[in-house]
C-alpha cells in the first residue's frame, strides 16, 4: 500500500505540500496551531455510500447503518449523520446528551453500555428510539421504570464467537466477555419482556472491533436467527450484527478491506438463514464505527526535540497518548508524512513520541521518513477513530482543536481546551 492511500480520499500533494479537501495542511497549522485534528467531510460520505450500496444491492428488505458514536462524536458529526440519514449509537447519557445537542431525533438514537446507570436508562427512556439491554439487572430496571413510550428494546447476544481483532482488548464477542448475554440469559430475557409486556423487537450482537475476515460473523448469526425463531418475534423484527469492520492503519497492511463483501457476507447470510428457518426477513441494522471515521481523520503535530543516538532516532511531537492513546493501549501501528517534504527521500528510521511522562506514550515506532527538522509538521493519517474520543488531560494536556475540511474550507468544529477549561470543574477546600 502507499502511505497516502491511508490519507482521506481528497488528499493531494501540491508542490510537495499536503492538501486534504483543497486546503494547505502547513498552513491550517499556522493558523490554527497543532496537535490538530482535521476531518474530511467527503471521506466520510463516501464510505457512508459504500454502505448504503452494498445494503441496497445485496439485501431486499429495509436496512439502516447506525454510526457507532464511541469512535468519535461532537455536534457536528452527529449533524452530519442526520444529514445521511444515519441512526447514531451512544453509550450512556453522556453520548446521548452530545446527540441531541447536535439535532439528532429521537427515533434516530440507539443507546448500547454494558452497565447502564439509571440516569443513562432515564436518558434513554426520554431521547432514544432503540434501547439494547446488556443484563437482566437492566431489563428489571426498564420494567420499573415509571415511563408510558419506552424505547423498543433489543436484546444484545454474547455469541461465544471469536473475531480476529489486532488485540484481545477489542474482542467482545469471545465466551469469557463481559458484554452482552448469552443465549440462556437471552431466553430468559426474552420470557420477562413478554411477562411484562415490554416493546421487544430485536436482537443485537457485536463480536469485536477492526476485523477483516467476516468468517466468524457467521455462526453468531446462525445463533441470533435461531434464538430469534424461538422468541417468535413479531413480522417487523430488526437484527444487527454490530459493526467492527476493519481498516488498514499503515502501509504494511493490505489495502482497506471491502466494504461490499463484508456487507455481501452478511446480507447473505441473514437471507439464507432466513429461509431455512421459515422467518420474516428482519429490518437490518450495521454498526460501523471506525470504518466510517477512521480515514476521514488526520492528526497534524509540530516536531520539537529530535534524539539522535545511534541507530535509535526519537523525534518528539507535541501530542500523543493523551489525544491518540491507541499505540499505548493496543500496540496500534501508524504511518506518516513530513506535510512539506512528502516526497522526500526516506533517508532515516525514526520513532515518534510524545510529550507525556509515560515510556509509553509513542505514536509509531521505527519508520522510515525523510530527515525531520525541528519545527517541522507531520501529519498521522487514520485518525479518526477512537482517538478523541478516547483523549484524556493527562499531564494536564489540553484536548486539540478539531476542523472540518469541505470543499476547500475548513470550519473548527471543536474548539481547542483552555487552561481554564482544565480547572473548570475543581472546588478549592
Ligand atoms: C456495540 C458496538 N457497536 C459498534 C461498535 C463499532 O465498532 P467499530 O468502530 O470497530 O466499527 C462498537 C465498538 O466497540 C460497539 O461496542
Amino acid at each position: 500500500m502507499n502511505r497516502l492511500d491511508l490519507f482521506p480520499i481528497t488528499t493531494k500533494v501540491i508542490q510537495d505540500r499536503l492538501t486534504i479537501a483543497g486546503v494547505d495542511i502547513a498552513t491550517l497549522a499556522e493558523e490554527y496551531e497543532t496537535p490538530l485534528y482535521v476531518y474530511d467531510r467527503a471521506t466520510l460520505d463516501a464510505v457512508t455510500q459504500d454502505y448504503k450500496t452494498a445494503l441496497a444491492s445485496f439485501y431486499p428488505m429495509p436496512f439502516s447503518i447506525t454510526y457507532a458514536g464511541k469512535s468519535f462524536l461532537c455536534k457536528a458529526i452527529a449533524q452530519w449523520s442526520q444529514t445521511q440519514g444515519l441512526l447514531v449509537d451512544c453509550t450512556g447519557e453522556g453520548e446521548i446528551a452530545i446527540a441531541k445537542a447536535g439535532g439528532v431525533p429521537r427515533e434516530q438514537i440507539l443507546v448500547h453500555g454494558v452497565n447502564k446507570s439509571n440516569n443513562d436508562l432515564k436518558a434513554a427512556a426520554q431521547y432514544a428510539g432503540i434501547l439494547v439491554v446488556d443484563n437482566h439487572s437492566e431489563l428489571r430496571r426498564i420494567a420499573n421504570m415509571p415511563v408510558i413510550d419506552l424505547p423498543t428494546l433489543w436484546l444484545r447476544l454474547l455469541p461465544g464467537v471469536t473475531v480476529s481483532t489486532h488485540h484481545a482488548h477489542t474482542q467482545t464477542g469471545h465466551h469469557a466477555s463481559k458484554f452482552g448475554m448469552t443465549a440462556d440469559e437471552i431466553r430468559t430475557a426474552a420470557a420477562f419482556c413478554k411477562e411484562n409486556n415490554l416493546p421487544l423487537n430485536g436482537i443485537h450482537f457485536h463480536q469485536g472491533s477492526n476485523f477483516r475476515d467476516p468468517e466468524p460473523l457467521l455462526p453468531a448469526i446462525d445463533l441470533a436467527l435461531d434464538l430469534a425463531k424461538e422468541i417468535g418475534f413479531s413480522s417487523e423484527w430488526h437484527f444487527c450484527p454490530g459493526g467492527g469492520w476493519g481498516v488498514a492503519y499503515h502501509e504494511d497492511e493490505l489495502p482497506h478491506p471491502s466494504i461490499e463483501s463484508y456487507v455481501r457476507g452478511i446480507a447473505e447470510s441473514v437471507l439464507s438463514g432466513c429461509q431455512q428457518r421459515g422467518l420474516d426477513l428482519p429490518y437490518l441494522h450495521l454498526e460501523p464505527g471506525r470504518s466510517i471515521s477512521a480515514r476521514a481523520g488526520v492528526a497534524i503535530y509540530r516536531v520539537g526535540a529530535i534524539k539522535r543516538r545511534g541507530d535509535k532516532v526519537w523525534v518528539l511531537i507535541d501530542g500523543g497518548m493523551a489525544d491518540n492513546p491507541r499505540h499505548a493501549m493496543y500496540g496500534a501501528r501508524y504511518s506518516c508524512l513530513a506535510v512539506t517534504a512528502i516526497g522526500g527521500e526516506r533517508s532515516e528510521v525514526v520513532s515518534i513520541a510524545g510529550p507525556y511522562c509515560e515510556s509509553g506514550d509513542v505514536i509509531i515506532e521505527d519508520l522510515p521518513m525523510p530527515h525531520l527538522n525541528e519545527g517541522d509538521l507531520i501529519a498521522v493519517p487514520m485518525s479518526g477513530a477512537y482517538h478523541l474520543s478516547m483523549a484524556s488531560n493527562y499531564n494536564g494536556a489540553r484536548k486539540p482543536t478539531v476542523l472540518w475540511l469541505e470543499e476547500g474550507r475548513a470550519k473548527i468544529i471543536q474548539h481547542r481546551e483552555t487552561p481554564g477549561d482544565l480547572c473548570a470543574r475543581d472546588e478549592k477546600l
